[in-house]
């Protein structure tokens, strides 16, 4: 029999943004695990500059009026003074805030919101890796930690937020390609921090 191509229009709208940005997912996870973030306190230190960026160009995003109506609870979820209380935990100069980030539209920002919180479930695996550096929820690896209810129902409630929204063809397009541009930012940013990359 041959096999059916997936209809991407069908999907909700978390299962069409994962599956159009999973191989850009994939590049960022192995690109950040080529620089060995968590070698040393030192190589740590460049990783939060990196995170520093990203959730930095970011945080404005999160205070959106538009995006919180369509994400009620939004507010509450930015992780960047996080990342700052960590860089200040390892006594390491805190950058000026990045510039922030303009999306096309309010669909294309459900895209990067997309990105940045579903990094929180592949920060399991990185908050344990801060462990073998000495680094703690309470000391150096704050935004990293658990949400209080757990990352998978944290996760859960955000993606039944994104599935509820009622949303044209062109606005889901629009949400993918916000998605796919914060991957790109995110390896871009990468690039620029790590040393030989
Ligand atoms: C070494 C680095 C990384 C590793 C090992 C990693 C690993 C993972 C894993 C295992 C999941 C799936 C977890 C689950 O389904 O329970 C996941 C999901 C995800 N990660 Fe990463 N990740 C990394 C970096 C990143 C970065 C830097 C970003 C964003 C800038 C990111 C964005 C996402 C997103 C959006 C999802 C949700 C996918 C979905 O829709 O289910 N990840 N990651």
């Amino acid at each position: 029999m041959t096999p059916q191509p997936i209809c991407t229009a069908q999907l909700p709208l978390s299962k069409r943004l994962k599956a159009g940005t999973s191989r850009a997912h994939d590049s960022v996870d192995a690109l950040v695990m080529s620089v060995r973030p968590f070698a040393s306190l030192e190589c740590y230190g460049y990783f939060l500059r990196l995170q520093h960026d990203f959730h930095g160009a970011l945080n404005a995003l999160y205070d959106d009026i538009e995006l919180n109506r369509l994400l009620p609870g939004l507010s509450e979820l930015p992780r960047f003074d996080a990342v700052c209380a960590d860089l200040a935990d390892l006594q390491l100069q805190i950058p000026p805030a990045p510039q922030a980030v303009a999306p096309r539209s309010t669909y294309a920002a459900l895209g990067w919101l997309y990105c940045s919180e579903g990094s929180n479930l592949g920060a399991a695996f990185l908050f344990k890796d801060t462990q073998q550096i000495g680094l703690t929820a309470e000391n150096g690896a704050r935004h990293l930690a658990p949400h209080p209810d757990g990352r998978a129902l944290h996760w859960r409630q955000f993606v039944a937020l994104l599935d509820g929204l009622e949303l044209s063809e062109a606005q889901r397009e629009e949400a993918v390609s916000g998605a796919v541009a914060a991957f790109d930012f995110y390896r871009a940013a990468l690039r620029d921090i790590f040393p030989a990359t």
